[in-house]
């Protein structure tokens, strides 16, 4: 017996078990072992909200939630977004390996001719109400999508599921820009194949008479970074939703609109513009220690900070804070920044955030960039929703060709009534 073993002596009958241990983890399978006596079911371990149970092993995103560390595929953020753009990202993310140049151009030509969508997804997206929450409209185009693309359902054929990918990639940017026009009750623009991944979004969200729309270099590389940054992050609400729909073997329009709705809460993906409501609702800085009194007596959370993983601050929240400024030199300063930097100021040394390691995330100040360029921040959901595509399908890919994997299907510890009888009505 080697020392990577666990070893457990279950009090109830005195018996002693040997569990291996590898990668730091036990296998709970092997919990099932633990009986106390033959028609016992057997150990289970109970953990709501997964907190300390791995699903997958992955090869994608490294998080070090206590030190700050980010990794994809190794690749340190800060250099990430600092030397790269998002469509080489994404194909380091989905392919493992940065592309060099002939993989790399014939990968952007892919994806950027692959922009446009079926004029009845068009219509569909019309029909919405004027009002439509723009995540709402976004999830149910992307699960309607599927009745486009019948062929997606053979998700064990490579070929064919490299065709939904370069799809997903291409057409999210539409989608969501169409869902923007529709918000603000404009004509939707079709893509510009000529322009960037960000630039060609940025054409399709403001474009109007122009025969040419050339975006603002600064926006387009703010918005490119923040695609960079949002791209993947492990096993998060939005993730796990895509793998555990991928692992019924669903196609992946259907599991990403399953993905989408996870990242629309606002403890995930929607905390952006709870932040946004939040920062408006304070109004002023001289409202902010009454604010935090009320977070204190826990009134209330203060949105944008703390997060399952990171117990430090949040690299991502740095990098939005250093693009921040060269954004507001284009678009003027945004008001709110001076609120959300107090907050910041005293939750850094308030020992309840401290205590409890609350830092800002990545929702905290990227709401205010995409304020100051104009998004309603009904749009912000849908912003994250676009670079997430990459890393969704990335795991479900990897989640594909694990062999390991089943059906996802967790266990439950009943508590209600034991069998009873059934009562008529006139007897109840
Ligand atoms: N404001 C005030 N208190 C908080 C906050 C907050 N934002 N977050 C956590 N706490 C407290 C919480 O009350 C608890 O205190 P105690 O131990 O005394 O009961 C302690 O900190 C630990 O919190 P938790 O709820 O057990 O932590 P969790 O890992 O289950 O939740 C979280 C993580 C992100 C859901 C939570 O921090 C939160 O609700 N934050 C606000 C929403 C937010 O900003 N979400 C974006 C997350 S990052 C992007 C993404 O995932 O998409």
């Amino acid at each position: 017996m080697t020392n990577d073993t666990l070893t457990i002596t279950d009090n109830r009958t005195g018996r002693t078990y040997e569990l291996p241990i590898s990668y730091e983890t036990i296998n709970a399978m092997d919990l099932r072992q633990i009986k106390v006596n033959d028609d016992d079911f057997g150990m289970m371990s109970y953990d709501p909200g997964f907190k300390n149970t791995a699903s997958t092993k992955s090869t994608i995103t490294y998080i070090d939630g206590g030190k700050g560390i980010l990794r994809y595929r190794g690749y340190p953020i800060e250099q990430l977004a600092e030397q790269s753009n998002f469509l080489e990202v994404a194909y380091l993310i989905l392919f493992g390996e940065l592309p060099n140049q002939t993989q790399y151009d014939d990968w952007e030509y892919r994806i950027l001719h692959r922009t446009f969508v079926h004029e009845n997804i068009k219509k569909l997206m019309q029909s919405f109400r004027y009002d439509a929450h723009p995540m709402s409209m976004f999830i149910s185009t992307v699960a309607a999508m599927s009745t486009f693309y019948p062929e997606s359902r053979d998700i064990t054929d490579e070929a064919t599921r490299m065709k939904q990918i370069i799809r997903l990639i291409a057409k999210v940017p539409t989608v969501a820009a169409f869902s923007y026009r529709n918000l603000r009750g404009l004509p939707y623009v079709y893509p510009d194949n000529d322009l960037s991944y960000s630039g060609n979004f940025l054409s399709m969200l403001d474009k109007m008479t122009e025969v040419n729309y050339e975006p603002n270099p600064v926006l387009e590389r703010a918005l490119d970074v923040l695609f960079i940054l949002h791209a993947d992050h492990e096993q998060n609400c939005g993730t796990a939703t895509m793998r555990v729909i991928g692992s019924s073997h669903s196609d992946p329009y259907s599991a990403m609109a399953g993905a989408a709705g996870a990242l629309f809460g606002p403890l995930h993906g929607g905390a952006n513009e709870a932040v946004l409501r939040m920062l408006t609702e304070i109004g002023d800085v001289k409202n902010v220690p009454e604010f935090m009194e009320g977070v204190k007596n826990r009134e209330r959370l203060l949105m944008g900070f703390g997060h399952r993983v990171y117990k430090n601050y949040d690299p991502r929240a740095r990098i939005i804070k250093m693009i921040a400024d060269q954004v507001f030199e284009v678009t003027g300063p945004n008001p709110m920044l001076d609120i959300a930097l107090e907050l910041e100021r005293i939750a850094l040394e308030d020992e309840f955030f401290v205590s409890r390691n609350l830092y800002p995330n990545v929702d905290f100040y990227s709401g205010i960039i995409y304020q100051a360029m104009g998004f309603p921040v009904a749009m912000f959901p849908v912003l994250f929703a676009i670079p997430r595509t990459v890393g969704w399908l990335a795991q479900w890919v990897e989640l594909l060709n694990d062999s390991t994997q089943k059906i996802a299907r967790p266990r439950q510890i009943y508590l209600g009534e034991g069998e009873r009888d059934f009562v008529p009505m006139g007897e109840r």
